[in-house]
């Protein structure tokens, strides 16, 4: 019997990406996005290059309070079986926090932590009873230290980690099978994050470790299929990560305001 993927924002992105990965090896899809017509449209690329894949869509701004639990219903009326989530969907919010406006910061808030935390939660609870599953939630390199103008995105980030990481050693602890895995990529130069969030002209997308959604893709195919559960994504971004607790915190900070400035 075939497995189904969950992938929200899988119609672009790093989304897209690992989606050509789980189709390849035969898994059916299913895709929480905003965009109708971008949904549409990335369906039948995805089609067109593998043509047994099964694609269920659906549009849903997943910033709302209601959407992790309108996801979870319109499955389970579908009696659909989810082996694997990707928390997927998110953004930043770029500038000083004193400036940049509330009512983005606020949805950033709702979508990258307050919808993840609900989409596992409700998730879990099924692959817990059937004693398999996965979960896959994708972090950020900005979650491993304070991020001066990605401040509130990357806290964001580090809620993701730290309650990814813990959810995954108290399955442990339970003797469960159940595994979550938290993913931190580099600063991506080739999806629509940089536009989305007024990033264009910042450093880090071209910086010390920029990497491609194909090779977050692939390292996250690796890492599932290899049992990993915490996955530094992009060569350069996992040789800094290494060294970094050598690295003193003014040196650091330096460095990441290097990284995030407008060039
Ligand atoms: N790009 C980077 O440099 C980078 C680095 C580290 C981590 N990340 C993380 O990687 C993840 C994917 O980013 P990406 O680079 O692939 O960016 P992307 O191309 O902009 O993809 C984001 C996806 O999220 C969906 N989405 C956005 N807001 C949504 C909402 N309110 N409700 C439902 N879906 C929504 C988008 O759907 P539509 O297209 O329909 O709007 C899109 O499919 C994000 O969590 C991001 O924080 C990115």
């Amino acid at each position: 019997m075939s497995k189904t993927v969950l992938i929200t924002g899988g119609s672009s992105g790093i989304g897209y990406s690992v989606s050509r990965y789980f189709a390849k090896n035969g898994y059916d899809l299913i895709w929480i996005s905003l965009l109708k017509e971008e949904i549409e449209e990335a369906k039948k690329l995805l089609q067109n290059e593998i043509s047994n894949c099964i694609i269920n869509t659906m549009v849903q701004d997943l910033s709302k309070p209601e959407a992790a639990q309108k996801v979870y219903d319109w499955i389970a009326v579908n009696k659909w079986k989810v082996d694997v989530v990707v928390n997927n969907a998110g953004y930043g919010n770029y500038g000083f926090i004193n400036e940049i406006d509330l009512d983005k910061e606020l949805n950033m808030i709702s979508l990258n932590l307050v919808n993840v935390y609900k989409m596992t939660r409700l998730f879990l609870q099924d692959m817990v009873k059937r004693n398999a599953g996965t979960i896959i939630n994708i972090s950020s390199n900005s979650s491993f230290q304070p991020t001066p103008k990605l401040g509130t995105y990357g806290a964001t980030k580090a809620f993701v980690n730290h309650f990814s990481r813990s959810l995954n050693e108290e399955l442990k602890m339970q003797g469960s099978k159940v595994k979550v895995i938290c993913v931190c990529p580099a600063a991506i130069k080739d999806t629509n994050f940089k536009k989305t969030n007024g990033m264009e002209k910042v450093k880090t997308f071209d910086g010390l470790a920029t990497t491609t959604a194909e090779e977050v893709a692939k390292d996250i195919w690796k890492g599932f299929t290899k049992g990993k559960s915490f996955i530094v994504s992009g060569w350069k971004m996992r040789m800094l990560y290494r060294i970094s607790g050598l690295i003193p915190y003014k040196v650091e900070q330096f460095l990441v305001r290097r990284e995030t400035k407008e060039i």
